[in-house]
This record gives C-alpha cells, sequence and structure tokens, in this order.
C-alpha cells in the first residue's frame, strides 16, 4: 500500500475511531488502500523499536488459541451446527448492514497494527518491514469487502443466496492478511465462519480474530478451532453443513480436500514456480532490485515469490547486471527479526527436504552465482542463494522451493524465455522486466499466469488496484480474485430470473 506520512504510536487516528473509543460505529464508508507505516519518520521508527523489544518475549495469542481447543468430534459436531445457524441470520441481514461491521473490523485491525506484528515476528519469524504491510492489506480486505457486501442486493435479474457456513484454512506465510481476506470475504459475503489458523502462525491468527470479536463480530458467527488431531480436520473439511471453503495453500492439500469430499466447493489458492523475464531493453539497475526484493521477501516464502529469472539475450551476458545480483543478495543482512537491522529473516522450520536439497545441492549444468550459508544450529537462518545454468526441465525449473534461493535461466528470445514460464504447472505471478512496448504485447499475449506485473516486483498484490488469484495449478475453484470486484461472488450461490419484479 501507499506510504504517506503518518506517524503510529500511542495514539493513532485509527485507535480514535475504533470502538470502544466513544467514536461512532460505523465511522468510516468508502474504500481507500490503507498506508504502510513511513520509517523514515523517527516517531515511527521508535514505534517499531518498541514492538520489536516485545517480540522474544511475546506471548499474544496464547490463551486465544487454548480456548480454541476441539478435542472431540461431538463438540466438532456442535460448533458446525451453531456457527451454521448464526450465519443463516447474518445472511438475512442486508448488505449495509454487514458492511458497517466490516467497517469496524478494518478500524480494529488498524488499532492492533503493533500486536499483530509482534506475534507475527514472534511466531513465523517475519521482519517488520515485512509484517507492516501485511497489516495494511488485511485492514484494506476489511473495508473493500464492506462496500462490496452492499454491492451484493443490487444484482439485476438474480438472487444472491449466502453460504450458511464457510471454513477458511489459511497459511502460516500470511497469517494475517491471508486469513483476514477470507474471513472477511465470508463475512462480507454473509456466511458464518469457521476459521482454523495454520499451525505454524497459530497465534498470530488468533490475534487477529480476537481484533474482529473486538469490532463487534459475534463470537457465534467467527469460531476459531485448533483441532486436536487430523481425524478431526478431516471431519471439518468433509462435513456436508460446510458450503464453502476458502483454502491457501498447496496444490496438494487442494487435492487432499478433494479427496474428502468429491463435492466440495473449494476456492483455493495453491502453489507457484514464478519468474521474472528481463529484457534487453530493460532498465537493468530497476529489474536488480525488483529480482531480488521478489525472490528475497520473507526468506522467499512467498506464494507469489521470484524463484526465477529468465534473462533474455545479452542481458545473460551483462556483467554489470550480474554483478549487481551478487552483491545485492550477499548485501542482505540476515537475522533475527527482533534486530532492527535485518532484512532477511529465518524460513519457518528449519530446512528439510526439497527445500534442503535446493539450498545445498546443485543439478547437473548448474553452479553457484551465490552459495547460500546456514547460519544457525537449528537450520532456520540461510544467507540467500542464487543458482546459475538452470536447465529447461530441469528439477529446479519445475519445483516449488518455498525460502531463499533464486535460479538464473538464459533464453535465446523473449518467446523462449515466455516458454520457459509456461512449462511450469503453475501460473501464479509472473514478471516482465521491458522498456519494449512490442515485448510488452507478446508477453500479454502468450504469458500463462494470473497475475502479472511489468517493470515492478511480483510480489506483494495490492486490494482493488491487483486483485490476486492464479491459473493452472495455483488456482482451484472459480478462478475469482481476492481483493478484486468478483470475489464475493464466488462465495454463496446464486437463483436466476428468480420471478420478481
Ligand atoms: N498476495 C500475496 C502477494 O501478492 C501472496 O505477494
Amino acid at each position: 500500500a501507499a506510504v504517506l506520512g503518518l506517524t503510529r504510536g500511542s495514539v493513532s487516528a485509527a485507535l480514535d475511531a475504533a470502538p470502544g473509543a466513544g467514536a461512532p460505529a460505523a465511522a468510516r464508508s468508502g474504500f481507500h488502500n490503507e498506508p504502510d507505516t513511513d520509517p523514515s519518520m523517527p516517531a515511527n521508527r521508535a514505534w517499531g523499536r518498541r514492538i520489536l523489544a516485545r517480540v522474544e518475549s511475546s506471548r499474544l495469542g496464547v490463551d486465544a488459541i487454548t480456548e480454541a481447543a476441539v478435542t472431540d468430534a461431538d463438540q466438532l459436531d456442535r460448533l458446525i451446527a451453531s456457527v451454521a445457524a448464526s450465519g443463516e441470520a447474518w445472511g438475512q441481514l442486508p448488505g449495509a448492514e454487514r458492511a458497517a461491521v466490516l467497517h469496524r473490523a478494518g478500524l480494529a485491525l488498524a488499532a492492533n497494527r503493533d500486536r499483530l506484528i509482534e506475534v507475527m515476528a514472534a511466531e513465523t519469524g517475519k521482519t517488520i518491514a515485512e509484517a507492516d504491510p501485511e497489516v495494511s492489506e488485511a485492514i484494506d480486505f476489511a473495508h473493500y469487502y464492506a462496500e462490496r457486501a452492499k454491492g451484493l442486493d443490487a444484482v439485476q435479474g438474480a438472487i444472491f443466496v449466502p453460504s450458511r457456513l464457510t471454513v477458511v484454512t489459511p497459511p502460516w506465510n500470511f497469517p494475517v492478511a491471508i486469513s483476514a481476506g477470507g474471513v472477511l470475504a465470508a463475512l462480507a459475503a454473509g456466511s458464518g465462519v469457521i476459521v482454523k489458523p495454520a499451525k505454524l502462525a497459530q497465534r498470530t491468527g488468533a490475534v487477529m480474530v480476537e481484533a474482529l470479536w473486538e469490532a463487534g463480530v459475534p463470537r457465534e458467527l467467527l469460531a476459531l478451532v485448533d483441532l486436536a488431531d487430523r481425524a478431526l480436520g478431516t471431519q471439518l473439511i468433509s462435513h456436508p453443513a460446510v458450503d464453502r471453503v476458502i483454502l491457501t495453500g498447496a496444490y496438494e492439500t487442494a487435492q487432499l480436500f478433494r479427496g474428502f469430499r468429491e463435492d466440495l466447493p473449494l476456492l483455493a489458492e495453491t502453489s507457484g514456480k514464478n519468474a521474472i523475464i528481463v529484457t534487453p531493453s530493460a532498465d537493468l539497475d530497476l529489474a536488480a532490485i525488483d529480482v531480488i526484493k521478489s525472490a528475497f521477501g520473507h526468506a522467499g516464502q512467498k506464494c507469489s515469490a521470484a524463484s526465477l529469472v529468465i534473462l533474455v539475450g545479452s542481458v545473460a551476458k551483462s556483467e554489470r547486471f550480474l554483478r549487481q545480483l551478487v552483491d545485492a543478495a550477499t548485501s542482505l543482512r540476515v537475522g533475527r527479526p527482533a534486530d532492527p537491522t535485518t532484512q532477511m529473516g529465518p524460513i519457518i522450520e528449519p530446512a528439510e527436504g526439497k527445500l534442503l536439497h535446493a539450498l545445498t545441492t546443485l543439478g547437473a549444468e548448474e553452479s553457484w552465482l551465490v552459495e547460500p550459508e546456514r547460519l544457525d544450529e537449528e537450520g532456520k537462518l540461510w544467507s540467500p542463494g542464487i543458482r546459475t545454468g538452470v536447465a529447461p526441465g530441469s528439477y529446479f525449473h519445475l519445483t516449488e522451493f518455498f525460502g531463499p534461493v533464486l535460479g538464473v535461466m538464459h533464453a535465446r528470445n523473449l518467446a523462449e524465455a515466455i516458454r520457459f514460464q509456461n512449462a511450469v504447472d503453475y501460473g501464479l505471478t509472473s514478471g516482465l522486466h521491458s522498456l519494449d512496448p512490442a515485448e510488452l504485447a507478446e508477453w500479454l499475449d502468450t504469458i500463462e499466469a494470473g497475475n502479472l506485473y511489468v517493470n515492478r516486483g511480483i510480489t506483494g498484490a495490492i486490494v482493488q488496484r491487483q486483485p490476486f488469484g492464479g491459473w493452472k495449478r495455483s488456482a482451484v475453484g472459480p478462478g475469482t480474485k481476492a481483493g478484486g470486484p468478483n470475489y464475493l461472488f464466488g462465495l454463496g450461490s446464486w437463483v436466476t430470473n428468480p420471478g420478481r419484479n
């Protein structure tokens, strides 16, 4: 989101307006993107340091997760029935009434920005620079979907029938924005919600949900669960009372969910294997920055991250460009999120399996431009790696790794570069760095990805401006994009030609 000169601190504008502070209930309507915190202002840096000082000992969310424990099948059945019943009543309210609650939720998320950053850093290792825009995105979802909820009442020739119950299963890597996005969309569309945060980011999910409860979203309507075992997870996903499941996670998880219940109405945003293509016409200085940020932001643990950079023609021989990539990668400060100088934090769990392989093993024709180093005992802190000579059709070319390792490929021309990107099973994000309109037209015509970025990094979609959704194996479901005008439409059913008017 945009950066404006606002200071955070003891009395923020958002806190003033939040319920409980004596402000009118619907103190906000309409939509604009929430500004991120501007770190160039000394007051904001001091605010950030106060948050970071609490990270190592943070216990935020612990109590809420304890309360959310569901330990047996009967308890889960009762919860499902009661949230569905609340959802039915909620769905009968006019969209404008739901919108007022959603707007309050946005204000409550804004008032909790510091707590959300603290718990994200504590639990997932996210740096403040990555966590802060994530809170802005969550706030954006609230206000944006609030406005879209009003529109559901006014669709001509069709009646929108809300779901009674939506289950939201968010990922650990965007534990605030994507969790809030799914929950708020379902609420806006008139559904009750059960949210099951990812195991690795449960406390963050809990703090987010607590903010929504504070804002007046009833607990009966929005339930937080920590399921004791896998069998309960299966029971939840396959339960016939569940009208929709919103999943963000691996493609394999979406397949697993489908296996539980064939007719499951699933909206899933799944895996990615994303490339930035750089052509000789590009502004290479800008391209280098965007590649590094897209590859190593949140240590590469984004479905949207650049895992490949495809250098077209003479770019592959530009020593200056390659040196810029190397210098930028090796100068990133890797460390604990509580350290304000950290630019790249740890990975969520000690590297193993595919990721460990990608960090330590080269393919036949590959060599390290920058060899990743393990910086701690545990195997969570790694310096960024760049491998070059990634061959078309090779393991690294086609596999998602979800960590701080970037592969360089060479293509003779743009058409070949596009073929390399399109050869992967996924189609999530894709970037082009080029200043040639003919190249842009060719790329737009043929590239297979849901989210396209030109002369910009390929992570960090912005609500309303860049609705986010995948293509090919990066999405399962109706193909509506989060943060876009159609997303709520996929969250209920439609009765057409209802014979009215
Ligand atoms: N929406 C997230 C991004 O764009 C995944 O990076």
